[in-house]
């Protein structure tokens, strides 16, 4: 599905980037116009177009994507319209078609699903507007470039994450019953999440130390969904489970409300993704056994300096930039990608997070965690 060749020199870079732009002062020096609707030679107040798909799935499009691309885009001189179709393809349709009339110069989307993210894409090349394909890959669709995390690895992540917490919470146990409450099957990056579980758990299924009770996937990630299927299958099995695959922060808080039901939280470790303010309280309280940090504020900057490169019309620049590559199976093309690289995280670092600076420590650390802070040095 995608080349192994990953970015990781474009990460160190955009980390790196991202952290100055983060206590940079943005303003473009001696420019005190409040217009930033002109379009000057220079490539200050470029506009470019940026559409996220949901809030529902997870809080990291409203809480790090947007004002992170929104910093990061203005740190390199351009002038960002950020919206969000809130899961409505119909919404996502209507705001394209509303920045490819506004003039912007490049598009950076993030679809609900690949159907609209390729109809979208090619809309905007027809009018001569470079796309971007944001986190998620549309599946064949038609954008110039792709920037996400090395996505199958964060499946790995997750998996391994199970195989930690099973080893620690239910040692010895054979056949551990396991539970998989995946992403929406709209999203490539589910499909992708689920093929790196697949390489660490089937050897586990099929040796028979784990036994597979169901996998689930949950349609547009909805985390209230995720956990009325999870206790209709948990019930199912006559309320017994050893371990959870959940791929987000936010079924994974779904289903630790209804482990917490049964009495179970805590006993059974519950995989997420995202390092949400909610997923690392979750870790530190030990009702989820583990996150994955994504440092959105690389993603954001890696984007920014391909927009920036491409509203410049800098195409050399911008395949710099793009060192990876990814395999559209459905459209049966190569798309130039920057992929990322993520973190397991457990309860031992969490800190690692908050001194990245993604969460603030007021945001993990409320009342009844403050001693457990304190403990691991969290501040
Ligand atoms: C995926 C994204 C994940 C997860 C999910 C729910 O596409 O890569 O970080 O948050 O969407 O929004």
């Amino acid at each position: 599905m995608r080349s192994k060749s990953l970015a990781l020199i474009a990460a160190s870079t955009g980390l790196a980037l991202a952290m100055t732009a983060c206590g940079a002062n943005t303003s473009t020096g001696g420019d005190t116009t409040t217009d930033t609707n002109t379009d000057s030679a220079s490539g200050g107040g470029t506009k470019v177009g940026v559409i996220l798909p949901e809030t529902k799935s997870s809080a990291r499009w409203e809480g790090f994507d947007k004002p992170l691309l929104e910093k990061a885009l203005k740190a390199e001189g351009l002038d960002p319209d950020i919206q969000n179709a809130q899961g409505d393809v119909q919404k996502f349709s209507t705001l394209a078609d509303g920045m490819i009339n506004a003039g912007v110069k490049v598009l950076i989307i993030a679809t609900p699903n690949s159907e609209v993210g390729a109809s979208v894409a090619q809309k905007a090349k027809s009018s001569g507007i470079p796309v971007i394909d944001y986190d998620r890959l549309n599946l064949g669709g038609s954008s110039d470039y792709y920037v996400s995390f090395d996505n199958e690895k964060v499946g790995e992540l997750q998996g391994q994450g199970l195989v930690q917490g099973l080893e620690k919470l239910a040692p010895g146990k054979k056949p551990a019953e396991v539970i998989e409450i995946e992403g929406a099957p709209t999203d490539n990056n589910a499909t992708l999440f689920h093929n790196g579980q697949k390489k660490v758990l089937e050897p586990k299924y099929g040796a028979g130390d784990y036994k597979l009770v169901q996998s689930q996937a949950i349609p547009d990630w909805d985390n209230q969904q995720g956990g009325v299927t999870f206790e209709q299958i948990l019930t199912g099995n006559g309320q017994k489970v050893d371990g959870v695959v959940a791929a987000n922060d936010g079924l994974a808080g779904a289903v630790i409300t209804v482990l917490k039901k049964y009495g179970l939280n805590g006993k059974v470790p519950v995989t997420g993704q995202d390092a949400t303010p909610e997923g690392l309280q979750a870790v530190l309280r030990g009702d989820q056994f583990m996150t994955v940090f994504k440092p959105i504020d690389a993603e954001a900057n890696a984007t920014a300096k391909l927009a920036a490169a491409l509203a410049k019309g800098d195409k050399a620049g911008a395949d710099a930039l793009a060192t990876g590559s990814v395999e559209d199976t459905k459209g049966s093309r190569t798309v130039k990608s920057v992929l990322l690289e993520a973190q397991l995280i457990t309860k031992e670092n969490v800190k690692t997070v908050v001194d990245a600076g993604f969460v603030k420590a007021s945001e993990v650390c409320v009342t009844d965690l403050a001693a457990t802070c304190t403990e691991l040095g969290i501040k």
